[in-house]
């Protein structure tokens, strides 16, 4: 497998990070999901817009802070979800219905997934942001392996 899929590398500009995002789409085993883990401003959006594009979406993509969930096709479906919002209760997880708009072949990723319950347990991909002191962002993606 691609060593895309256990990297540590620095994006300077929103571009490097778009490309990332492009790349590893491409490279994506269908039904991943992915947490995107990091603080305000790192990149997580910039980031989804990247995966769209390497998944072969078309639209651009906005950040779903108020209405949550956004879903995108293509000959995938690319689920987005912004959890901000959300408690981290399993009540405000299940408000979502997301099970019901799983339909396979599907990319989930998730920004804020502390805020959803359950995810970072079972997510397939962890994606961490951070700043540097030049204001690049290392950006660290790591495979999750599930057990059996
Ligand atoms: N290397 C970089 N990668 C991504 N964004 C960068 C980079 N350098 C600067 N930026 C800027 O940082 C901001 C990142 O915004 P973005 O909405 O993607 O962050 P976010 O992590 O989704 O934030 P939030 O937690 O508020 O949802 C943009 O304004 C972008 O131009
Ligand atoms: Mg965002």
């Amino acid at each position: 497998m691609s060593r895309l899929f256990d990297i540590d590398i620095i994006c300077k500009t929103e571009k490097d990070t778009r490309n990332l995002a492009i790349d590893f789409a491409k490279l994506l085993p269908h039904n991943s999901s992915i947490a995107l883990i990091g603080d305000l401003g790192m990149g997580k959006t910039t980031f989804v817009g990247g995966l769209a594009h390497g998944l072969g979406i078309s639209d651009t993509v906005r950040s779903p802070s108020f209405n949550i969930l956004n879903i995108y096709s293509s000959n995938v479906f690319l689920l987005h979800i912004d959890a901000y919002r959300l408690d981290g209760s399993e009540q405000a997880t299940e408000a979502l219905m997301l099970n019901d708009f799983l339909v396979p072949p599907y990319c989930l990723v998730v920004e804020w997934p502390e805020r959803l319950y359950n995810f970072l347990e079972m997510c397939t991909f962890k994606v961490m942001f951070s700043m540097n002191n030049d204001f690049s962002r290392t950006i660290c993606i790591r495979p999750i392996h599930q057990p059996f």
